[in-house]
């Protein structure tokens, strides 16, 4: 199986950014770390980060072109305001499982509503990094 893992806004800065919320591995070590477990499992994993609405949009319509079974997608602050990434979505029509590494509830009101759970398969938040593990070997399986 073919899975991609999307993230989104500001998480090019993991490992800098706030590391007492987002933890301290970088996006690099995460996406390492993220091949690995899907090749031990007979599969492949493919990464993409932007910062940008569109540059999301456009790889998830790519997707669509790359038979892709799953995405597993942190859309960053995205999640909480785009109904264009939501709409993109439900276009291609790929299954995905919504991921935060932080527990979004336990934080401000606004980081509690999402465009994106209600499609999504499963969702996980505040596991940290292991919660894109966790996607990564529900959407192997
Ligand atoms: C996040 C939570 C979002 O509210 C925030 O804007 C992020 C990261 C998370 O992984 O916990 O950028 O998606």
């Amino acid at each position: 199986r073919h899975i991609l893992v999307i993230h989104g806004p500001n998480l090019n800065l993991l490992g800098q950014r706030e590391p007492h919320i987002y933890g301290s591995q970088t996006l690099d070590d995460i996406n390492q770390h993220l091949r690995h477990v899907a090749a031990d499992l007979g599969g492949t994993c493919s990464t993409y980060q932007s910062n940008s609405e569109g540059a999301l949009v456009d790889r998830i319509h790519q997707a669509r072109h790359e038979q892709i079974d799953y995405i597993v997608i942190n859309a960053g602050a995205y999640t909480h305001t785009s109904v264009a990434i939501r709409d993109a979505l439900a276009g291609v029509a790929i299954p995905f499982i919504e991921v935060h590494l932080s527990n979004v509830h336990q934080r401000e009101t606004f980081r509690h509503h999402s465009y994106l759970s209600d499609l999504a398969k499963g969702v996980i938040v505040g596991l940290g990094a292991y919660g894109y593990e966790a996607a990564l070997r529900y959407a192997m399986a």
